[in-house]
């Protein structure tokens, strides 16, 4: 398990509006049937449900303990019904986040909740990627990218550049004390060049 050929677990990680759902769905292409390209929250239908309850309506609508709670049953679900079988099939599994996405919003946003996070991630997931892609890049640039969507979805987004700071500050530590797994690409060029970039370490991840 763990190489390209047998599949393997890949996510995309990054601030709001790095440009990681785009490289998902770029790798994705660039793989074909091979690939299985899911997200999160969502990537299920039952997940796809909780996403709603995530991401729109009012920033303060949940407490941060009932709110990693519910990303983490997103995730459970997502596990579930869609990374497993995947996985069991021989794909190579994309997922648009997953929960590095979590240590770091939930969790180094707001450092006291961060044994929460793991402990609940232990209990209920247990499962890490076999090779993550943070795409970096600079808050404001990202934000502007992000704002200019108006999905509808916005709730995280405009907790403002101070929060997108503190997040890419906490995805480069991840990134520092798991560089077996992550991959840090520079998100500030042009998608088609991060694509590149992408495939490149994919496959000599895949042929390592
Ligand atoms: P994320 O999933 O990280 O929020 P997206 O992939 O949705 O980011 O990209 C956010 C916005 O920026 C989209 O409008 C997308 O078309 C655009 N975008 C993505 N990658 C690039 C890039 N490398 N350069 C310029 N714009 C980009
Ligand atoms: P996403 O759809 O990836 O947003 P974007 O494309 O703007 O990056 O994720 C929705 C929001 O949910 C995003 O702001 C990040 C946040 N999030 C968490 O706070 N914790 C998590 O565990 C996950 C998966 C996402």
């Amino acid at each position: 398990m763990g190489r390209a050929g047998a599949g393997g677990f890949v996510s995309f990680e990054g601030i709001d509006g790095s440009g990681k759902s785009t490289q998902a769905r770029l790798l994705a292409e660039a793989l074909g049937a091979q690939a299985v390209l899911t997200r999160e929250p969502g990537g299920a239908e039952g997940a796809e449900e909780i996403r709603r309850l995530l991401v729109e309506g009012d920033p303060a609508r949940w407490s941060p303990e009932t709110e990693i709670l519910l990303f983490t049953a997103a995730r459970r679900d997502h596990l579930e019904k869609t990374i497993r079988p995947a996985l069991a099939a021989g794909k190579t599994l994309i997922s648009d986040r997953f929960a590095d996405s979590t240590r770091v919003y939930q969790g180094a946003a707001r450092a006291a909740l961060r044994p929460m996070v793991d402990q609940l991630h232990d209990l209920m997931i247990g499962l890490e990627p076999d090779l993550t892609f943070l795409i970096d890049m600079d808050p404001e640039a990202a934000l502007a990218r992000g704002l200019a969507r108006h999905s509808g979805e916005d709730r995280f987004e405009e907790l403002g550049l101070g929060f997108q700071q503190a997040l890419r500050a906490g995805f480069l530590d991840l990134a520092r004390t798991n560089p077996h797994r992550i991959r840090v690409i520079d998100g500030a060029r042009s998608a088609d060049v991060v694509a590149a970039d992408v495939l490149a370490q994919f496959h000599a991840w895949g042929t390592a």
